[in-house]
C-alpha cells in the first residue's frame, strides 16, 4: 500500500518563536487574576507545555478530553467530553488552549459547557486556525498561525493517533 507523504508547513523553530510572542502577549493581557489554562486533549498538550513556559506569571493547568473526530479527517458533528476538569474554574480567567480550530464545532460546544461554571472570563488560544473551514463562528483571541485548508499533523496533531510526536507541523498529502 502506498504511503502518505509529509511536507513541512511550520518548522519547530517557527513554532517556538511564535509561542514566545503569544506568551508575552498573554502575560501582558493578564496582569492579575487566576489564569486557568485548559488544555484540550490530546492534540494541544505539546502546545500547552511550551505556551505555559512562555507565560511569565502564575498559571493553573488543567485538562479536558473531547472527542469529535473518530478516525477520519473531518468532523462527525458529535462532541463528547471524555475527561472533565479536575478543578473549579469559577471566578477564574479561563484560557482554552487548542491545537487547531477547524469547523469550530468543538470549541462552540466547550465554551457552552464551561460558561455554566461561571469563569470570570473565557478566551481561546489556538496554535493553528483554518478560518476557511468554519461552520460555527468562534472568536479566537490568540492565533499562532492561520493555515490554508490542508490536513496537518505533528506537534500534537494526529491522523488516526499517528504523527503527534513530529516536532514540525506538516501537511499530510495522500499517496500518489
Ligand atoms: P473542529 O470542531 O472542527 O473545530 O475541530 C477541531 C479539532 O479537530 C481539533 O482539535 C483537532 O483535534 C481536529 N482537527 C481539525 N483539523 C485538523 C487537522 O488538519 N489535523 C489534525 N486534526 C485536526
Ligand atoms: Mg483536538
Amino acid at each position: 500500500m502506498a504511503e502518505s507523504s509529509l511536507r513541512v508547513l511550520l518548522s519547530a523553530q517557527q513554532i517556538q518563536a511564535r509561542i514566545q510572542e503569544l506568551g508575552q502577549q498573554i502575560t501582558e493581557d493578564y496582569p492579575s487574576g487566576n489564569l486557568h489554562l485548559v488544555c484540550i486533549l490530546k492534540g494541544a498538550c505539546f502546545f500547552l507545555t511550551d505556551l505555559a513556559r512562555a507565560i511569565r506569571r502564575d498559571v493553573r493547568i488543567d485538562f479536558m478530553g473531547i472527542s469529535s473526530y473518530g478516525k477520519g479527517k473531518s468532523t462527525s458533528g458529535e462532541v463528547k467530553v471524555t475527561k472533565d476538569l479536575d478543578t473549579s474554574v469559577e471566578g477564574s480567567d479561563v484560557l482554552l488552549v487548542e491545537d487547531i480550530v477547524d469547523s469550530g464545532v468543538t470549541l462552540t460546544y466547550l465554551m457552552h459547557v464551561l460558561e455554566q461554571r461561571k469563569p470570570r472570563s473565557m478566551r481561546i488560544v489556538a496554535l493553528l486556525d483554518k478560518p476557511s473551514r468554519r461552520l460555527r463562528p468562534v472568536k479566537v483571541s490568540y492565533v499562532g498561525f492561520e493555515i490554508p485548508d490542508e490536513f496537518v499533523v505533528g506537534y500534537g496533531l494526529d491522523f488516526a493517533e499517528k504523527y503527534r510526536n513530529l516536532p514540525d507541523v506538516c501537511a499530510l498529502d495522500p499517496p500518489g
